[in-house]
């Protein structure tokens, strides 16, 4: 028997990860401002993100999720919203063509505010303070009072969100994802990388696509899609008071979305079946997430999967595998066979960043881009052994260049990272590397997808 769903159902089940606030009439006034706020997402949104992501679970799309581990309030600038979207757009064009697939583009922005942490407390020369759990719930600094989780921080997440969101929507729709412009980006960034080499062939091909396509009359006279682009937003659902109160019954369906986002996910902490995080989710419409770590068993997810998308919907759950580069082939393969065995229709994605954080010499956390591209490789991998299909790719990066990550082309060593750490929370690959992951990704795409194509023909001459 499934119990019933509400907004609230969520608070009769554990919690992990949330904080505890001191003042409880505070969070409560502070949860009823948020609920007469407006939508920051429209349900006929999630719901075309949805149908986006069904393409990608039929095999006939590829999604690209990235950006912040954790946007914070001090960060907070248009340049770097612009920064990481255009990387966004950059990575896109260089993975459709690679693909031959039409990208799904999901921000982690506009939301992504609170964190998972391992441990509740941190100590600092013998002072106990609540862990850093991202600005939505309280401040880095060390200091009793930036520590105590404020909720009043939820409704400066909220304008953050809403003035982020509107100039991504200005982005998307006002002419700066026109693809001549993106191309040309590329263009700049392969003649400046040290491995231009590599990446010209395929720039190359690109370019003679997009003559090609305008020589035909394709353009952005004639073609909105040259001009415009869907761009969607996507955060961990990990704030439930937050989530709750940004939860809105859609006028035509009568179904409740979530509408602080378009995806929301559950982290690899707080997947727990019986759990407040899966209850919340399982009852909204929204397409959501799942984060599958090394120490998900296959049963489990399985019952996860029933779970939130009982009724076997394309689009609506999105698996990202997290699992470390070393990690990939002893876990992921019985959890792809065992869901394509019991027919359960989802989008794989490939989270390359979270199990393979390190910490350098220097003392930093960081990621090696070889473990970050190993990882990837590892799970298309996995999924041409088992015949299903690689959807996605899910990327913590900006379009700054900082130096949280080690290696790429620019070759930054444990020594280099010090220049330019700027993170909130976990290392991020930075525009160059990310589009050099993008470029690598690509090449990859497009050897399977000659792989298949060379398996059609063989199948059609053999007739
Ligand atoms: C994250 O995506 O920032 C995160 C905390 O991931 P995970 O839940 O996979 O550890
Ligand atoms: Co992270």
């Amino acid at each position: 028997m499934v119990e019933r769903w509400s907004p609230e159902s969520w608070r009769q089940r554990p919690a992990k990860q949330m904080p505890v606030y001191a003042d409880l009439p505070h969070l409560t006034a502070v949860e009823e401002t948020l609920t007469r706020f407006p939508p920051l997402v429209f349900a006929g949104e999630a719901r075309s993100l949805k149908a986006n992501l069904g393409k990608v679970a039929e095999g006939e799309a590829f999604l690209l999720q990235g950006g912040d581990c954790a946007e914070s309030f001090a960060e907070f600038h248009p340049d770097k919203i612009r920064d990481t979207f255009r990387v966004l757009l950059q990575m896109a064009v260089v993975l459709t063509f690679g693909g031959g697939l039409p990208v799904v583009k999901l921000g982690r922005m506009a939301g992504q505010f609170a964190k998972p942490r391992s441990s509740d407390m941190e100590t600092v020369d013998g002072v106990e303070l609540p862990s850093y759990r991202g600005d939505i719930i309280n401040g880095f600094d060390f200091l009793a009072e930036d520590r105590a989780p404020n909720p009043d921080r939820m409704v400066q997440a909220y304008n953050q969100s809403a003035a982020t969101l509107n100039l991504l929507r200005a982005f998307a729709q006002g002419g700066y994802a026109d693809l001549h412009k993106v191309h040309q980006w590329n263009l700049g960034f392969v003649a400046k990388t040290p491995q231009a080499e590599r990446y010209h062939g395929l720039a190359n091909r690109i370019d003679e696509a997009v003559q090609f396509m305008a020589a035909c009359g394709v353009n952005a006279e004639t073609t909105p899609q040259i001009r415009e682009t869907e761009f969607y937003t996507s955060h961990e659902a990990l704030l439930l008071p937050y989530e709750q109160a940004l939860t809105r019954q859609d006028s035509t369906t009568g179904d409740m979305y979530g509408v602080s986002a378009h995806l929301l996910w559950i982290g690899d902490r707080t997947r727990q079946l019986d759990g407040a995080h899966v209850e919340f989710l399982r009852g909204v419409k929204n397409p959501i997430g799942l984060k599958c770590g090394p120490s998900l068993e296959a049963e489990d997810l399985i019952r996860l999967i029933d779970t939130l998308n009982p009724d076997n919907e394309p689009g609506r759950l999105t698996l990202i595998a997290r699992m470390g580069a070393d990690k990939v082939e002893k876990h992921l393969p019985a959890l792809v066979r065992t869901v394509e065995q019991e027919g359960r229709t989802v989008v794989w994605a490939c989270d390359p960043m979270h199990g393979n954080t390190i910490k350098s010499a220097s003392g930093y956390k960081t990621r090696p881009f070889e473990r970050i591209l190993d990882e990837v490789s590892r799970f298309f991998d996995v999924h041409r052994a088992e015949g299903s299909h690689p959807g996605g790719v899910h990327f913590e990066m900006t379009g700054e260049e900082v130096t949280e990550c080690t290696g790429g082309a620019q070759a930054i060593t444990d020594d280099g990272l010090s220049l330019r750490y700027h993170t909130a929370c976990d290392p991020r690959l930075n525009a160059s590397q990310a589009l050099e992951l993008a470029f690598l990704v690509a090449e990859r795409l497009k050897e399977d997808r000659d792989r298949a194509n060379g398996h059609r023909r063989a199948a059609a001459a053999a007739e």
